[in-house]
């Protein structure tokens, strides 16, 4: 039965709309580019590394996760790390992905946007041109820093403008709400970005609105603690405002104690636009479809949902509307048997 539905998901084209390109930095990479820059990390092999991936919330995931992007520094360690994820979605049919990338985590070890951007421009165009691979970049600006840094991020990607697809907002949650970013997102606006944002992780439903109503997002990052208001619920559910929920994030960072407690389905039957994504692959135990697949496992969610949740991600997606079509129409005819 597991073994019919992975093969069965495995055929079908998906999306990906939440990744931290950082989060896909896998331990022996980690390991191998500290040794080549000469980086001393507290850990000696694969195993240390992944043994600490034991994380009681998201502040205690984060501290790992920028010691591990410290090892980031020239042009051939971001191609890398951009091909190992791409190469994934080739393998793992993830015809279109939405990719997070966060400059200003690279910033105090002296790495220029032009470095960064290089190489992940080299991965990009290789694998379009090597087996049409599809990619939207997002700039991802972190909540634990101040307004003042990230605007002047966003003038740093002015000159990169028609690399981004949009803005985003990550990091450190709680005390960090987006009314802090009010300028920001005017400014990215102004400057023709789409605008998504993480809320409702750790932070409550508030934030969510928030982020809708200051910030005036076109997609919401997590989500999950819409569930709280009931309002809001159906406000989402009305103005079609996707989430892009990441199922084994959510049980790593405990914001849900179990697989089996997961509210997806809940939302999905709510008529939410939920959407299936891997956040930070490397430390959470899998990429999409092990994601697809812990869904299956646990909740039993069966193949007319799973479809619903694929075509969500187009829908959701910053795709063309041709595009975006042409897949819709393919999957209202995929087979769910
Ligand atoms: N939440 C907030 N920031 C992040 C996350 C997350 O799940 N992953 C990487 N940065
Ligand atoms: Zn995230």
């Amino acid at each position: 039965m597991a073994d019919q539905y992975a093969e069965w998901l495995a055929a079908i084209p998906k999306t990906e709309l939440h990744l931290h390109l950082d989060g896909s930095l896998q331990a022996h990479r980690m390991l191998s580019l500290a040794d080549k820059h000469g980086i001393r990390l507290p850990y000696a092999t694969v195993s240390d590394v992944e043994a600490a991936y034991q994380f009681k919330d998201l502040q205690s995931f984060l501290d790992l996760y920028y010691l591990g992007a410290s090892v980031l520094r020239d042009e051939d360690d971001f191609y890398h790390l951009m091909m190992d994820y791409l190469l994934v979605c080739r393998d793992e049919n993830i015809v279109h992905t939405e990719i997070m990338i966060e400059p200003q985590t690279y910033a105090p070890n002296s790495v220029e946007f032009a470095t960064m951007m290089a190489g992940f421009s080299r991965a990009i165009n290789e694998a379009a041109e090597n087996w049409g691979q599809s990619v939207g970049l997002i700039l991802s600006l972190l909540r634990h820093l101040s307004e003042e840094d990230a605007l002047e991020t966003l003038q740093a990607a002015d000159a990169f403008r028609d690399q981004f697809i949009a803005i985003g907002l990550a990091s450190s949650e709680l005390g960090n709400p987006p009314e802090k970013f009010v300028r920001l997102y005017a400014a990215a606006r102004e400057r023709g970005y789409r605008l998504v944002a993480h809320a409702g992780e750790e932070g409550p439903a508030e934030y969510i609105w928030q982020a809708l109503n200051l910030l005036h997002v076109d997609r919401i990052d997590h989500g999950v603690r819409c569930l709280e208001d009931p309002k809001l619920v159906v406000h989402l559910a009305k103005a079609r405002i996707p989430l892009t929920v990441c199922p084994l994030s959510n049980v790593r960072l405990c914001v849900f104690d179990n697989m089996s407690d997961h509210t997806l389905l809940q939302l999905l039957e709510q008529g939410l636009c939920v959407t299936v994504n891997s956040d930070d692959p490397a430390y959470f135990g899998g990429y999409l479809s092990a994601n697809y697949l812990a869904l299956q496992a646990s909740l039993g969610m069966d193949r007319a949902q799973t479809l619903k949740l694929i075509k969500n991600g187009f829908e959701a997606s910053f795709l063309a509307d041709s595009v975006k079509d042409a897949y819709l129409k393919q999957l209202s005819e995929w087979p769910n048997s």
